[in-house]
Parts: C-alpha cells; structure tokens; sequence
C-alpha cells in the first residue's frame, strides 16, 4: 500500500487514479485545507472502490504512527503542502513551518515504521534563473523565493537523511508544469479563488467566468515575446510516480529526476490550443513582464526516460481537451 499525503489535491488525486491502474493500493491523507472533500468520492468513481481516507495534517505525528501501524504501507508519495510563489512571499514563516515540518514529520515517522522508500514533489522552481536551456537535474540550484526554498531544503534534508541510513530510496520529482485533467473530466485542478497559474485562468476565460486574460510580458526574447514553459499533463506526471516508485524498490539513495515534456509552449500557443479545444474564444491583453518571472524554462527529460523509462505522451491538445472537459464538468458540481 502506498501513503499518499496531500491525495485529494490536483496532483495527488490523479496519482490515485495512476496508482490504482498500476495495481498498487493508497491511502490518503489530507487535511482538506486545499482540496474539495467530494474528491473522494470521484476518485472511487474511476478506480471503482471508496478510497481509504485519513482526514489530518501530515504534521500530526500521532496520526501518522497511527496510520503507519493500521497500514501495510511500503511507501510514501508527499504531495501535501502550500505551493503558492507569492503568498509564499507574503507568508514565508508559514511556509517554511508547513512544507518544513510536513516532511520532518512524515520522514521521521516513516523511518519509526521501517518504511523507507518516499517520493518527494520537488519543483523545476528550484533551479536558478538563467537562458540557457533546457535544464537537466545538473543545472545550478536557487530558489527565489520562500516555497522554492522550502523545496531546496527539503530536497537537502532529504540527501542527509539517505546519507545517514543507506536503507532509504528516495525520490525527488522535480515538476515542470502541471495542467491538464484526468480524460472522464471528472478530475482536475481546483484554484481557489483567482487563479496564479496561467492554464486554470486560460480556462476561466473560455468559460466566460473572467473576462480577459492579461499576458504577462510580449517582449521576451522567445519567438512570439511571450513567455515558454514546458507544459505537462498530470496523467504523465503521475505515471511518471509510478515509473519513480518502480525504481526505488531496487535503488538506495536519492535520485533526482526532472518530470516534463522537453518542449517548450509559448503563452499565445498555449491560448491557441485552448480555443481550438474549446471552440470559444479566449480574449487577452499583453500586459507589462510579471515580477520574477524567466522569458524560458523547459526540462531535459532525458534521465527519466533513460533511467525510469518514462516520457510523457500526451500533447498540448489533449492538455486543453481534458482540461476543457474538466471545466465543464466542474461548472456542474456542488460548491
Ligand atoms: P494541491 O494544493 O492541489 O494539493 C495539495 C494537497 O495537500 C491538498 O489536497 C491540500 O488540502 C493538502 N495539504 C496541504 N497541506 C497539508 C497538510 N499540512 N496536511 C495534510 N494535507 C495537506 O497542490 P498540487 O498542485 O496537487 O501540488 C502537489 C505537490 O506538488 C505540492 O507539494 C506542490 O508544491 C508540488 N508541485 C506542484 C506544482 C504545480 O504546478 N501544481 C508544480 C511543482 C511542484
Ligand atoms: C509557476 C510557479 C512556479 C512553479 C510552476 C510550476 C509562480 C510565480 N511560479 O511558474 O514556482 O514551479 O508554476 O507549475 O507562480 N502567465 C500569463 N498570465 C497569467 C498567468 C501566467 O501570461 O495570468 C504566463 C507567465 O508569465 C508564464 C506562463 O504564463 O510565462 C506560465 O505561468 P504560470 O502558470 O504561473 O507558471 P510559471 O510561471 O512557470
């Protein structure tokens, strides 16, 4: 069985549905701090039984012993956590405790357990800033800003702690970016409030719930101005979990993989495919630079494919397709 903390959010929901199809069993814990408890429930729809759920927080030492004990758990994915770069900067003591403490507390439980074998949801967001792309997990280090530090430090803690106990195989996941749904529509991602992130807003747009989309910055050096990220579908994110979890059963130590595409979509391609997924326009302005944003970030994804023997498979078409779907779905839900 495989403890999955932070498995109602957007990510970790979709894991359970990778999980369940690759024939491993989950747990769920989640405080629900950031995720919509009738998630559960559509979870069990796709995988076709109710999910074991542990409502809690990840800090909760007790608990987790608890869970450990009850549960024939082999290993961890942590997903839980705050992953929002500007309350990140608004709130950084809040940040550090959480994301901090939530791993402290899942590591030293796990090791109480004999459990030693975790995936960690690190970020590309770790990588210092700089033009010279793609990035491979040898790029320079540096956040800039609390919740990529709290990444970096966990990642830190974690080379420690496998240098410490040779038992410990661990895995750190650095994400590029995560859109998408799952393709019933019934999964997907669930911003609170405004949306920070440029896919969920593309998608508000369509919807006609927000007016227009700003483009942030049409004067980067990228072949339409605009910004490119290496977008990924969260169904190949979490396949690429399981590849991880695969890998870890017969490797100690700490391995570091970078999960994304190796392309790079600029913003107006990406608004490009998402009118042509959704058949509705998606008005916009371009709109001064965002602060602390890079004109290109894309992976090199070649170590989890030579390694892992993972790529990711589905295209920026099938990203606004299931996310459409998903949309729409959503609009139909209880709030
Ligand atoms: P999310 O907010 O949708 O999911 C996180 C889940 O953890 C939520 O269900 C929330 O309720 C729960 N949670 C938060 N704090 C908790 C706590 N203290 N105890 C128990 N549960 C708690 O986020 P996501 O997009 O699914 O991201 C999952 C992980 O991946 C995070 O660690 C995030 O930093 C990392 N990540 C995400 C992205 C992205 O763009 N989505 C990119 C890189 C890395
Ligand atoms: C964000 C996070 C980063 C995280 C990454 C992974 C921020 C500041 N950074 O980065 O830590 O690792 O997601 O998911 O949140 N854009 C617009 N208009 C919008 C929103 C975004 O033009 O309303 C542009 C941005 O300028 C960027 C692109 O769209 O060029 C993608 O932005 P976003 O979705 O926020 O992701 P990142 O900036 O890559």
């Amino acid at each position: 069985m495989i403890l999955i903390t932070g498995g109602a959010g957007f990510i970790g929901s979709h894991m359970c549905v990778a999980l369940a199809e690759a024939g491993h069993r989950f747990l769920i814990l989640d405080n629900f701090s950031n995720s919509a408890r009738d998630v559960v429930g559509r979870i069990g729809a796709l995988v076709g039984r109710a999910p074991l759920v542990a409502e809690g927080d990840v800090r909760d030492e007790a608990l987790l012993d608890r869970l450990l004990a009850e549960h024939p758990v082999e290993a961890a994915i942590h997903f839980a956590g705050l992953k929002a770069v500007g309350e990140s900067v608004r709130e950084p003591l809040r940040y550090y405790r959480e994301n901090i403490d939530g791993a402290l507390a899942l590591v030293a439980a796990l090791g109480r357990a004999g459990v030693r074998r975790l995936v960690f949801s690190s970020s590309a967001t770790v990588y210092a800033p700089t033009p010279a792309m793609p990035l491979d997990e040898t790029a320079p280090l540096r956040a800039t800003n609390p919740y990529g530090w709290t990444k970096l430090m966990i990642e830190q803690m974690l080379h420690d702690v496998a240098r410490s106990d040779p038992a410990w195989s661990i895995a750190c996941l650095r994400y590029f970016n995560p859109v998408g749904a799952h393709e019933s529509g019934t999964l997907g991602e669930e911003p609170q409030g405004v949306p920070n992130n440029l896919a969920p807003y593309v998608a508000q747009v369509a919807a006609g719930q927000r007016p227009r989309l700003q483009v942030f910055g049409g004067d980067y050096p990228t072949p339409d101005g605009t910004g490119v990220r290496d977008y990924i579908h969260v169904m190949d994110l979490a396949e690429g979990h399981i590849a991880a979890l695969r890998h870890l059963a017969g490797h100690a130590g700490v391995h570091t993989f970078n999960l994304g595409t190796g392309r790079g979509t600029s913003v107006l391609d990406l608004v490009r495919s998402f009118e042509a997924a959704s058949g509705r326009p998606v008005p916009y302005d371009i709109v001064p630079r965002r602060e602390g944003d890079v004109g290109e970030c894309w992976a090199d994804p070649a170590r989890a494919r030579d390694v892992l023997g993972w790529t990711a498979r589905r295209g920026i078409a099938q990203m606004c397709a299931d996310a459409w779907r998903w949309q729409q779905h959503r609009a139909t839900l209880p709030s």
